[in-house]
């Protein structure tokens, strides 16, 4: 009698996004109704370990069996990079498939190099649209959702996107957010406020008056000194009635410096923090009063913990988190920034609810499904 291997999925992380949405991916697989391998590749993408090695830590993610260690370059290097070190894997590893979660460059780089190698693509967050082709994630979404042969969906709304760029709806499931499975299995060990507060000229202040957390990592906010400039003038004004905490990433940092901003920041009332781990993060943000970002995934956090969300965006892929959640969008006009967290403050903000399946239990829907294929 010969016993038959269970089909080997290949899964693909290499940016801080991608991290919360393969932790509860990895333990669903490992569990799933018929068995599956698994091999976890890691581009290398981000690398510091305050943007990658603590997330793994926290969120129990495997060790990866493979990484690729590409680290930062051009889009175009980057793609290329990954697509080379990653085609040799798909030769060793031979796999039924190879999973892809979110819109970074690793996503539709990996999914390219399998998709020509014949081996079929899963994309976990497909169909997704802010329709603004300068956004290179808008890119990588349309490119990988176009490769793939299962497409995972965490709202009804991105099956419309799918079907009028001729995918088959057939090859799609609507599951929910994977990444708000992360949330809310993450809550209970979220660490406190306070912890990460400490860090603060005057904690007390932070505490007694409720505080705003900011992030700021986009292009198109932070690339352009006379933007970024603009930005952080107005978001100092609101620090006046706000106490603010902004994590600042690598490429916003490396910006304010070039730029010579810093003096901007420079106020007991804005506390400038190294990026965050992701329990650091979520107890931040789930006692916050207001959250301003440009991130993809913080709008669909803040709307899961009904916290209000301010996005300093013209447009946004997650359409929902406006209509059914905690978000608004404000673009980056000064005036309008000022006037929408304002009126958050004095109201509240809008009260929002979780959409639908966005329930802690996507990635157990993404297993049977794939289990259910792998073995068709
Ligand atoms: C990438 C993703 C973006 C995601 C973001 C989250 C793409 C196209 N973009 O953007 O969708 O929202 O991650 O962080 O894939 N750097 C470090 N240490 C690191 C990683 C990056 O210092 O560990 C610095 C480097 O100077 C690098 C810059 O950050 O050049 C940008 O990194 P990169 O991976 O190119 O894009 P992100 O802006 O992080």
């Amino acid at each position: 009698m010969t016993t038959i291997a269970a089909p080997k999925i290949v899964c693909v992380v290499g940016a801080r996004p991608n991290f919360m949405k393969i932790a509860p991916l990895m333990a669903a697989l490992a569990g799933a109704p018929r068995p599956l391998y698994t091999c976890l590749v890691h581009t290398g993408q981000h690398y510091d370990v305050a943007m990658n090695q603590r997330f793994f830590e926290q969120l129990g993610i495997p060790t990866p069996d493979i990484d690729l260690e590409v680290g930062s370059a051009t889009h175009a290097v980057q793609t290329s990079e990954i697509m080379r070190r990653f085609e040799p894997v798909l030769d060793v590893e031979q796999p039924a498939a190879v999973l892809v979660v979110g819109d970074v460059n690793s996503t539709v780089a990996c999914a390219l190099v399998a998709a020509k190698k014949g081996v079929a693509v899963i994309h976990v967050e497909a169909g997704l649209r802010s329709f603004d082709r300068t956004m290179p994630e808008e890119i990588n979404r349309v490119l990988t959702d176009q490769l793939s042969d299962l497409l995972f969906t965490t709202e009804r709304h991105a099956l419309d996107n799918l079907i009028r760029e001729g995918i088959d709806p057939a090859r799609v499931h609507f599951v929910g957010n994977v990444m708000i499975d992360t949330l809310l299995a993450s809550l209970k060990l979220a660490a406190p406020a306070e912890q990460t507060l400490a860090a603060a000229a005057e904690p007390a202040v932070f505490l007694r008056e409720g505080y705003g957390v900011l992030t700021l990592h986009r292009p198109a906010n932070v690339d352009q000194p006379a933007v970024l400039e603009r930005l952080l003038q107005v978001l100092g004004e609101l620090s006046t009635v706000l106490p603010l905490v902004f994590p600042l990433h690598p490429r916003t940092k490396a910006r304010i410096d070039q730029a010579g901003l810093n003096s901007l920041l420079d106020t007991p009332r804005i506390l400038c923090l190294p990026p965050l781990g992701y329990l650091e993060m979520l107890g931040l943000m789930a006692r916050a009063r207001l959250v301003l970002t440009d991130s993809g995934g913080i709008q669909e956090e803040t709307t899961a913990l009904g916290v209000p969300c301010l996005t300093l965006r013209d447009n946004t892929e997650r359409p929902i988190t406006v209509a059914q959640g905690t978000n608004t969008l404000v673009g980056s006009d000064p005036e309008r920034i000022r006037r929408t967290a304002l009126e958050v403050l004095a109201t509240g903000g809008k009260a929002g609810r979780a959409p639908e399946l966005w329930d802690g239990h996507a990635a157990t829907r993404i297993a049977t499904v794939i289990a259910g294929w792998a073995y068709r």
